[in-house]
């Protein structure tokens, strides 16, 4: 794979890295560890060098361990990116901490369950609504200068809360969600980073499996499976998702790819974006998705994504999913 330099580092990255939320099973159903760690060993392989995982990716930290078991002697050709300021608390509710101390002792932990001396990559994962962007963002400059990450970047912030980032401390990626249904930043957060020489690594490239046409249009999710209670997998909205999975479908098969493939190839060819994080759980997941890279869909073909996402029309919900 060509790799892309992430915003002014030294550091480059695959366009297509690998999403290591699903490797846990946290919102998947069907995970085994013998397929996360198979999923993990096939990157380097594949092509693919740039890991997305975070301090609460697994009860527990199972995403950041299991990276470690896979990858341990090949650790170097890697790009680690992993993020600090949400865990779990014990009744599974989910709190955003922030703070400069909860960050540096996230950070600590992410290290000692990857055994490394530094990750590439070292976001903040989200706002904390109690203490300052700044001061989260003071934090990670001075983990920045002790060396325990090669570059910082920020999750879910707006544009103003990455101006007040900023000041604080240099930005090398900013991690928004996007896809071909959920395109909000196209008016704010990727200019912002384009004009600055910031990386965009986007999450939810697949809708969370809904663009990547496996999901049968009579699909009944099982009980534990976390995406049932999306708006965007209900209802009409589901309907018209299928619609254009469809048609998705008819462009993907006349350009011999998939539809994961291309709508993974299109993410990765917009302007301003320097890799899709996708998500997967099985080795063929992640083989399938690195056959997105290497190729370009023609003026007629990306006219023909055109005409099926405006007859789609924009979602309904604004919501993250
Ligand atoms: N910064 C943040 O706040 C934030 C938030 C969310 C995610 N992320 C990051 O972004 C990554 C991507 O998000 P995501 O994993 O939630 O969603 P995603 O990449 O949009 O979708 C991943 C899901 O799509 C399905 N899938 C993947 N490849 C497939 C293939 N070739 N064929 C069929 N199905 C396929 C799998 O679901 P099934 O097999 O279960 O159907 C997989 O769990 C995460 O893993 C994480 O690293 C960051």
């Amino acid at each position: 794979m060509q790799l892309r330099r992430l915003g002014q580092s030294e550091l480059f990255v695959s366009p297509i890295a690998l999403g290591c939320w699903p490797l846990t099973g946290m919102t998947s159903l069907n995970v085994t560890e013998a397929n996360s760690l198979a999923t993990l060993e096939a990157c380097p392989d594949l092509g693919i060098n740039f890991l997305d995982t975070a301090f609460c990716y697994g009860a527990a930290g199972e995403s950041e361990d299991l990276i470690r078991r896979a990858l341990g002697h090949r650790r170097d050709e890697m790009v680690i990116a992993t993020k600090g300021g949400i865990h779990w608390a014990e009744d599974g509710s989910m709190v955003k901490d922030a703070s400069p101390a909860r960050l540096r002792w996230e950070c600590e932990q992410s290290l000692r369950r990857l055994d490394t001396d530094r990750v590439e990559l070292l976001y903040l994962h989200a706002p904390d609504p109690n203490v300052p962007v700044a001061e989260s963002a003071g934090a990670l400059k001075d983990l920045l200068d002790e060396g325990k990450t090669r570059s910082v970047g920020a999750s879910n912030l707006s544009i103003e809360q990455l101006e007040e980032f900023q000041a604080a401390c240099p930005i090398t990626a900013v991690q928004p969600h996007y896809n071909m249904l959920q395109r909000e930043i196209e008016a704010d957060v990727l200019p912002w980073c384009q004009t600055r020489g910031i990386s965009l690594c986007v999450y939810w490239p697949l809708l969370k499996g809904l663009l990547a046409g496996k999901l049968s249009r009579d699909h009944v999710f099982r009980p534990g499976d976390g995406r049932a209670k999306y708006p965007m997998f209900q209802g009409e909205e589901w309907q018209k998702n299928h619609d254009l999975v469809e048609q998705l479908r008819t462009i993907a098969e006349d350009v011999g790819k998939t539809v994961a493939q291309l709508v993974i190839n299109w993410t990765i060819h917009r302007e301003g974006i320097t890799a899709a994080l996708c998500g997967a759980k099985r080795p063929d997941q992640v083989e399938e998705n690195a056959g997105a890279d290497g190729w370009s869909l023609s003026e007629e073909e990306l006219g023909r994504v055109d005409a099926a996402l405006a007859e789609r029309g924009t979602p309904v919900t604004k919501a993250a999913v």
